[in-house]
Protein backbone atom coordinates (compact mmCIF):
# COMPACT_ATOMS: atom_id res chain seq x y z
CA UNK A 1 0.00 0.00 0.00
CA UNK A 2 3.09 2.30 1.09
CA UNK A 3 4.89 1.50 -2.03
CA UNK A 4 1.37 2.76 -4.28
CA UNK A 5 1.16 5.80 -2.42
CA UNK A 6 4.97 6.84 -2.63
CA UNK A 7 5.81 5.66 -5.92
CA UNK A 8 3.87 9.29 -8.09
CA UNK A 9 5.62 11.33 -5.30
CA UNK A 10 8.96 10.17 -6.17
CA UNK A 11 8.80 9.40 -10.09
CA UNK A 12 8.04 13.89 -9.67
CA UNK A 13 11.56 14.12 -7.48
CA UNK A 14 13.48 11.94 -9.56
CA UNK A 15 12.00 14.40 -12.63
CA UNK A 16 12.95 17.25 -10.76
CA UNK A 17 16.59 16.12 -9.82
CA UNK A 18 17.00 16.67 -13.69
CA UNK A 19 15.36 19.98 -14.04
CA UNK A 20 16.72 21.50 -10.50
CA UNK A 21 18.02 24.61 -10.62
CA UNK A 22 18.70 25.57 -7.57
CA UNK A 23 23.05 25.20 -6.53
CA UNK A 24 23.26 21.47 -5.33
CA UNK A 25 23.19 20.88 -1.61
CA UNK A 26 24.48 18.58 0.37
CA UNK A 27 23.02 15.85 2.54
CA UNK A 28 23.34 17.24 5.93
CA UNK A 29 22.16 20.99 4.62
CA UNK A 30 18.98 19.18 3.25
CA UNK A 31 18.56 17.65 6.50
CA UNK A 32 19.53 20.03 8.99
CA UNK A 33 15.81 20.34 9.86
CA UNK A 34 15.45 16.22 10.06
CA UNK A 35 18.04 14.36 11.83
CA UNK A 36 21.51 13.64 11.66
CA UNK A 37 23.22 12.20 8.26
CA UNK A 38 26.48 10.36 8.89
CA UNK A 39 29.03 7.95 7.26
CA UNK A 40 31.37 5.45 9.05
CA UNK A 41 34.82 5.51 8.02
CA UNK A 42 37.57 2.88 7.81
CA UNK A 43 40.83 2.86 9.37
CA UNK A 44 42.15 3.30 6.67
CA UNK A 45 41.02 7.27 6.39
CA UNK A 46 44.00 7.82 9.70
CA UNK A 47 47.46 6.80 9.87
CA UNK A 48 50.15 8.12 12.25
CA UNK A 49 47.28 9.87 14.10
CA UNK A 50 46.46 12.02 10.77
CA UNK A 51 43.27 12.03 9.09
CA UNK A 52 43.06 11.70 5.27
CA UNK A 53 39.72 11.98 4.81
CA UNK A 54 38.64 13.68 1.82
CA UNK A 55 36.89 17.03 2.24
CA UNK A 56 33.82 16.90 1.01
CA UNK A 57 33.17 14.06 3.52
CA UNK A 58 32.89 16.91 6.35
CA UNK A 59 30.30 19.16 4.12
CA UNK A 60 28.05 16.05 3.33
CA UNK A 61 27.58 14.31 6.96
CA UNK A 62 27.38 15.60 10.17
CA UNK A 63 27.95 12.46 11.69
CA UNK A 64 30.64 10.03 11.58
CA UNK A 65 31.04 6.48 13.19
CA UNK A 66 34.56 4.96 13.08
CA UNK A 67 34.31 1.27 11.19
CA UNK A 68 36.83 -0.29 13.38
CA UNK A 69 39.16 1.58 15.34
CA UNK A 70 37.19 1.73 18.54
CA UNK A 71 36.07 -2.00 18.44
CA UNK A 72 37.79 -3.72 21.65
CA UNK A 73 39.79 -5.93 19.17
CA UNK A 74 41.42 -3.08 17.30
CA UNK A 75 41.62 -0.21 20.14
CA UNK A 76 42.99 -2.59 23.18
CA UNK A 77 44.49 -5.94 21.22
CA UNK A 78 46.41 -7.30 24.09
CA UNK A 79 46.17 -6.47 28.07
CA UNK A 80 47.20 -3.05 28.53
CA UNK A 81 48.08 -2.12 24.59
CA UNK A 82 46.02 0.95 23.25
CA UNK A 83 45.67 1.95 20.08
CA UNK A 84 45.10 5.30 20.72
CA UNK A 85 46.92 6.77 17.79
CA UNK A 86 44.13 6.26 15.12
CA UNK A 87 41.45 6.34 17.80
CA UNK A 88 42.56 10.05 18.60
CA UNK A 89 42.64 10.85 15.43
CA UNK A 90 39.40 9.92 14.48
CA UNK A 91 38.03 11.80 17.38
CA UNK A 92 39.40 14.66 16.41
CA UNK A 93 38.50 14.91 12.79
CA UNK A 94 34.80 14.65 14.23
CA UNK A 95 35.23 17.54 16.26
CA UNK A 96 37.03 19.26 14.00
CA UNK A 97 34.26 19.26 11.72
CA UNK A 98 31.77 19.81 14.14
CA UNK A 99 30.14 16.27 13.89
CA UNK A 100 28.03 14.10 16.48
CA UNK A 101 31.10 11.51 17.49
CA UNK A 102 29.75 8.03 17.35
CA UNK A 103 31.44 5.49 19.18
CA UNK A 104 31.30 1.62 17.99
CA UNK A 105 31.27 -0.62 20.12
CA UNK A 106 31.59 -1.28 23.45
CA UNK A 107 30.52 -4.94 23.67
CA UNK A 108 29.75 -7.15 20.54
CA UNK A 109 30.64 -11.24 20.35
CA UNK A 110 32.89 -10.07 17.08
CA UNK A 111 36.34 -8.37 16.89
CA UNK A 112 36.90 -9.08 20.76
CA UNK A 113 40.39 -10.71 21.50
CA UNK A 114 40.32 -13.68 23.07
CA UNK A 115 42.43 -12.90 26.27
CA UNK A 116 39.25 -10.74 27.53
CA UNK A 117 37.46 -13.72 28.92
CA UNK A 118 41.09 -15.38 29.72
CA UNK A 119 42.96 -15.56 32.91
CA UNK A 120 46.80 -16.08 32.70
CA UNK A 121 46.28 -19.55 32.78
CA UNK A 122 43.88 -19.74 30.24
CA UNK A 123 41.17 -20.52 32.33
CA UNK A 124 37.55 -18.77 31.56
CA UNK A 125 37.53 -16.18 34.58
CA UNK A 126 34.62 -15.62 36.88
CA UNK A 127 31.56 -13.12 35.81
CA UNK A 128 32.98 -10.69 38.76
CA UNK A 129 36.52 -10.58 36.66
CA UNK A 130 34.81 -9.69 33.13
CA UNK A 131 32.24 -7.19 34.76
CA UNK A 132 35.44 -5.60 35.97
CA UNK A 133 37.19 -5.70 32.77
CA UNK A 134 34.03 -4.32 30.87
CA UNK A 135 34.38 -1.24 33.36
CA UNK A 136 38.11 -0.87 32.84
CA UNK A 137 37.45 -0.84 28.76
CA UNK A 138 34.84 1.76 29.29
CA UNK A 139 36.33 4.38 31.87
CA UNK A 140 39.74 4.13 29.63
CA UNK A 141 37.70 5.69 27.22
CA UNK A 142 35.50 7.74 29.06
CA UNK A 143 38.59 9.59 30.86
CA UNK A 144 40.68 9.55 27.04
CA UNK A 145 37.30 10.70 25.47
CA UNK A 146 34.33 11.70 27.35
CA UNK A 147 31.97 14.02 25.62
CA UNK A 148 33.80 14.54 23.15
CA UNK A 149 32.26 10.83 21.65
CA UNK A 150 28.34 11.82 21.66
CA UNK A 151 27.10 8.75 21.89
CA UNK A 152 28.00 4.86 22.50
CA UNK A 153 26.92 1.31 20.58
CA UNK A 154 27.12 -0.14 23.97
CA UNK A 155 26.27 -3.32 22.75
CA UNK A 156 26.37 -4.75 19.39
CA UNK A 157 24.27 -7.68 17.93
CA UNK A 158 23.14 -9.54 21.04
CA UNK A 159 20.02 -10.63 20.21
CA UNK A 160 19.03 -13.36 17.51
CA UNK A 161 15.95 -13.05 14.56
CA UNK A 162 13.70 -15.27 16.68
CA UNK A 163 13.50 -13.23 19.83
CA UNK A 164 16.50 -15.36 21.21
CA UNK A 165 19.58 -14.13 23.32
CA UNK A 166 23.24 -14.62 20.75
CA UNK A 167 25.01 -17.64 23.20
CA UNK A 168 28.77 -15.74 22.92
CA UNK A 169 31.09 -15.58 25.58
CA UNK A 170 29.35 -13.28 27.17
CA UNK A 171 26.64 -15.17 27.76
CA UNK A 172 28.16 -18.03 29.11
CA UNK A 173 30.39 -15.84 31.41
CA UNK A 174 27.77 -13.04 32.05
CA UNK A 175 24.29 -15.29 31.88
CA UNK A 176 21.25 -13.88 30.52
CA UNK A 177 21.63 -10.16 32.36
CA UNK A 178 24.62 -9.34 29.72
CA UNK A 179 23.39 -6.79 28.44
CA UNK A 180 21.80 -5.01 31.30
CA UNK A 181 24.97 -4.75 32.72
CA UNK A 182 26.77 -3.24 29.95
CA UNK A 183 24.06 -0.60 29.87
CA UNK A 184 24.15 -0.08 34.04
CA UNK A 185 28.60 0.36 33.19
CA UNK A 186 27.93 2.40 30.34
CA UNK A 187 25.59 4.96 32.40
CA UNK A 188 28.24 4.56 35.46
CA UNK A 189 31.42 5.38 34.00
CA UNK A 190 30.40 7.46 30.96
CA UNK A 191 29.12 11.35 31.30
CA UNK A 192 26.01 11.60 31.85
CA UNK A 193 25.46 13.74 27.83
CA UNK A 194 26.82 10.68 26.17
CA UNK A 195 23.72 8.91 24.80
CA UNK A 196 23.78 4.95 24.91
CA UNK A 197 22.78 2.79 21.88
CA UNK A 198 21.45 -0.73 21.48
CA UNK A 199 22.53 -1.70 17.61
CA UNK A 200 21.68 -4.35 15.67
CA UNK A 201 20.86 -5.72 11.87
CA UNK A 202 17.51 -7.40 11.21
CA UNK A 203 15.71 -5.27 13.59
CA UNK A 204 12.86 -5.22 11.31
CA UNK A 205 12.26 -8.96 12.11
CA UNK A 206 9.12 -9.56 14.33
CA UNK A 207 11.16 -11.84 17.06
CA UNK A 208 13.70 -9.57 16.99
CA UNK A 209 11.86 -6.21 17.65
CA UNK A 210 9.68 -7.63 19.85
CA UNK A 211 12.69 -8.78 22.18
CA UNK A 212 14.22 -5.53 21.61
CA UNK A 213 11.15 -4.12 22.68
CA UNK A 214 10.86 -5.68 25.98
CA UNK A 215 14.58 -5.20 26.59
CA UNK A 216 14.13 -1.59 26.48
CA UNK A 217 10.79 -1.35 28.95
CA UNK A 218 12.24 -3.90 31.42
CA UNK A 219 15.37 -1.28 31.27
CA UNK A 220 13.28 1.85 31.34
CA UNK A 221 11.01 -0.08 34.48
CA UNK A 222 14.02 -0.69 36.26
CA UNK A 223 16.09 2.30 35.92
CA UNK A 224 18.82 1.23 33.66
CA UNK A 225 19.63 4.25 31.34
CA UNK A 226 19.22 3.38 27.13
CA UNK A 227 18.55 6.40 25.22
CA UNK A 228 18.89 4.73 21.59
CA UNK A 229 18.51 1.73 19.29
CA UNK A 230 20.56 1.33 15.99
CA UNK A 231 18.73 -0.13 13.09
CA UNK A 232 21.61 -1.00 11.45
CA UNK A 233 20.11 -0.92 8.14
CA UNK A 234 21.89 -3.11 5.80
CA UNK A 235 19.18 -3.53 3.36
CA UNK A 236 18.15 -4.73 0.12
CA UNK A 237 16.25 -3.65 -2.84
CA UNK A 238 13.42 -4.87 -1.91
CA UNK A 239 13.72 -6.20 1.38
CA UNK A 240 12.82 -5.23 3.99
CA UNK A 241 9.22 -3.55 3.10
CA UNK A 242 8.76 -0.35 4.15
CA UNK A 243 5.96 -1.44 6.38
CA UNK A 244 8.09 -3.86 7.91
CA UNK A 245 10.64 -0.93 8.86
CA UNK A 246 8.35 1.52 9.80
CA UNK A 247 6.56 -0.91 11.98
CA UNK A 248 10.24 -1.51 14.04
CA UNK A 249 10.36 2.68 14.21
CA UNK A 250 7.29 3.02 15.77
CA UNK A 251 7.92 0.16 17.74
CA UNK A 252 11.22 1.32 19.52
CA UNK A 253 9.64 5.03 19.51
CA UNK A 254 6.91 3.54 21.52
CA UNK A 255 9.31 1.93 23.87
CA UNK A 256 10.65 5.50 24.49
CA UNK A 257 13.89 5.46 22.65
CA UNK A 258 15.43 7.66 19.86
CA UNK A 259 15.69 5.57 16.41
CA UNK A 260 19.37 5.48 14.79
CA UNK A 261 19.82 4.45 11.63
CA UNK A 262 23.24 3.73 11.80
CA UNK A 263 24.67 1.22 9.24
CA UNK A 264 22.76 2.28 6.08
CA UNK A 265 23.46 0.49 2.63
CA UNK A 266 21.23 -1.16 -0.22
CA UNK A 267 22.75 -3.81 -1.79
CA UNK A 268 22.11 -4.56 -5.38
CA UNK A 269 23.84 -7.98 -6.05
CA UNK A 270 22.17 -11.52 -6.00
CA UNK A 271 22.20 -13.60 -2.69
CA UNK A 272 22.43 -17.03 -3.18
CA UNK A 273 21.39 -19.52 0.12
CA UNK A 274 25.44 -20.92 -0.37
CA UNK A 275 26.86 -17.51 -0.38
CA UNK A 276 25.04 -16.66 3.23
CA UNK A 277 26.71 -19.57 4.50
CA UNK A 278 29.86 -18.32 3.92
CA UNK A 279 30.45 -20.15 0.24
CA UNK A 280 34.30 -18.55 -0.46
CA UNK A 281 34.54 -19.20 -4.21
CA UNK A 282 33.51 -16.73 -6.36
CA UNK A 283 31.20 -17.25 -9.49
CA UNK A 284 30.74 -14.99 -12.52
CA UNK A 285 26.61 -15.04 -11.58
CA UNK A 286 27.82 -13.95 -8.25
CA UNK A 287 29.48 -10.88 -9.38
CA UNK A 288 27.19 -9.55 -12.48
CA UNK A 289 28.42 -5.97 -12.39
CA UNK A 290 32.04 -5.65 -12.51
CA UNK A 291 31.94 -2.98 -15.12
CA UNK A 292 29.11 -0.88 -14.48
CA UNK A 293 25.45 -1.38 -13.22
CA UNK A 294 22.89 -2.00 -15.93
CA UNK A 295 21.28 0.96 -17.25
CA UNK A 296 17.94 0.70 -15.02
CA UNK A 297 19.24 -0.17 -11.97
CA UNK A 298 21.06 3.39 -10.57
CA UNK A 299 17.43 4.67 -11.37
CA UNK A 300 15.78 1.81 -9.17
CA UNK A 301 18.11 2.15 -6.31
CA UNK A 302 17.59 6.09 -6.30
CA UNK A 303 13.88 4.94 -5.92
CA UNK A 304 14.39 2.52 -2.92
CA UNK A 305 16.79 5.26 -1.41
CA UNK A 306 13.86 8.05 -1.38
CA UNK A 307 11.31 5.83 -0.49
CA UNK A 308 12.97 4.80 2.33
CA UNK A 309 14.08 8.48 3.23
CA UNK A 310 10.51 9.50 2.32
CA UNK A 311 9.42 7.05 5.18
CA UNK A 312 12.33 8.53 7.81
CA UNK A 313 11.20 11.85 7.14
CA UNK A 314 7.81 10.68 8.11
CA UNK A 315 9.23 9.93 11.32
CA UNK A 316 11.86 12.28 11.45
CA UNK A 317 10.69 13.04 15.41
CA UNK A 318 11.65 9.55 15.87
CA UNK A 319 14.58 9.73 14.29
CA UNK A 320 18.13 10.76 15.72
CA UNK A 321 20.50 10.09 12.90
CA UNK A 322 20.71 8.10 9.63
CA UNK A 323 24.08 6.91 8.95
CA UNK A 324 25.59 5.19 6.07
CA UNK A 325 28.44 2.31 6.05
CA UNK A 326 31.08 3.79 4.08
CA UNK A 327 31.51 6.79 2.04
CA UNK A 328 31.98 5.28 -1.47
CA UNK A 329 31.02 2.34 -3.43
CA UNK A 330 34.45 1.46 -3.60
CA UNK A 331 34.72 1.52 0.55
CA UNK A 332 31.86 -0.51 0.98
CA UNK A 333 32.21 -3.88 2.91
CA UNK A 334 29.56 -5.17 0.88
CA UNK A 335 32.38 -5.50 -1.93
CA UNK A 336 33.31 -8.31 0.39
CA UNK A 337 30.74 -9.62 1.86
CA UNK A 338 29.20 -12.37 2.04
CA UNK A 339 31.64 -13.43 -0.99
CA UNK A 340 35.15 -11.36 -1.21
CA UNK A 341 36.29 -9.58 -4.41
CA UNK A 342 32.51 -8.61 -5.71
CA UNK A 343 31.46 -5.38 -7.28
CA UNK A 344 28.81 -3.51 -5.43
CA UNK A 345 26.98 -0.45 -5.56
CA UNK A 346 25.19 0.17 -2.51
CA UNK A 347 25.97 3.55 -1.33
CA UNK A 348 25.37 7.80 -2.42
CA UNK A 349 28.69 8.51 -3.94
CA UNK A 350 30.46 6.23 -6.94
CA UNK A 351 34.34 4.87 -6.65
CA UNK A 352 35.31 8.11 -8.30
CA UNK A 353 33.72 10.31 -5.09
CA UNK A 354 30.70 11.78 -7.03
CA UNK A 355 27.42 11.71 -6.06
CA UNK A 356 24.84 9.17 -7.46
CA UNK A 357 21.73 9.17 -8.66
CA UNK A 358 20.17 7.74 -5.48
CA UNK A 359 22.25 11.56 -4.12
CA UNK A 360 20.11 13.54 -6.12
CA UNK A 361 16.85 11.54 -5.17
CA UNK A 362 17.46 11.86 -1.78
CA UNK A 363 18.69 15.19 -1.71
CA UNK A 364 15.64 16.32 -3.86
CA UNK A 365 13.51 14.49 -2.18
CA UNK A 366 13.87 17.45 0.54
CA UNK A 367 14.01 20.29 -1.75
CA UNK A 368 10.29 18.92 -2.79
CA UNK A 369 8.75 18.51 0.36
CA UNK A 370 10.12 22.00 1.56
CA UNK A 371 10.76 24.23 -1.07
CA UNK A 372 11.49 27.40 0.51
CA UNK A 373 13.16 26.51 3.87
CA UNK A 374 15.30 23.73 3.97
CA UNK A 375 18.43 24.99 2.72
CA UNK A 376 20.93 26.79 4.91
C1 LIG B 1 28.28 -5.09 11.48
C2 LIG B 1 29.04 -4.28 12.51
C3 LIG B 1 29.92 -3.26 11.86
C4 LIG B 1 30.69 -3.83 10.68
C5 LIG B 1 29.73 -4.46 9.72
C6 LIG B 1 30.44 -5.03 8.53
O1 LIG B 1 27.20 -4.43 10.97
O2 LIG B 1 28.18 -3.62 13.41
O3 LIG B 1 30.83 -2.78 12.80
O4 LIG B 1 31.64 -4.75 11.13
O5 LIG B 1 29.05 -5.49 10.39
O6 LIG B 1 31.31 -4.12 7.96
Amino acid sequence: MKRTFLFPALASVLVLAAAATEPPQTLRQAYQKDFLIGTALGSGFFKQGMTAVPAWAGRQFNSTTPCDLLKWQSYNPQPGVYRHQKADAYVDYGRSQGHYVVGHALFWHKQVPEWVFLDEKGETISREQLLQRMRERVRELANRYGSRINAWDVVNEAWLDDGHMRDSHWTSVLGDDFIEQAFRIAAQELPADVELIYNDFNMTKPGKRKAVVAMIRDFKAKGVRIDGVGMQGHWGMDHPTLDQIEASITAFADAGVKVHISELDIDVLPRGPKMDKGDAVLRPEHNPYTSGLPADMPQKQAIRYAEIFALLLKHRDQIKRVTFWGLTDGDSWLNNHPIQGRTNYPLLFDRNNTPKPAWDAVVNLKRTAAPSGSGP
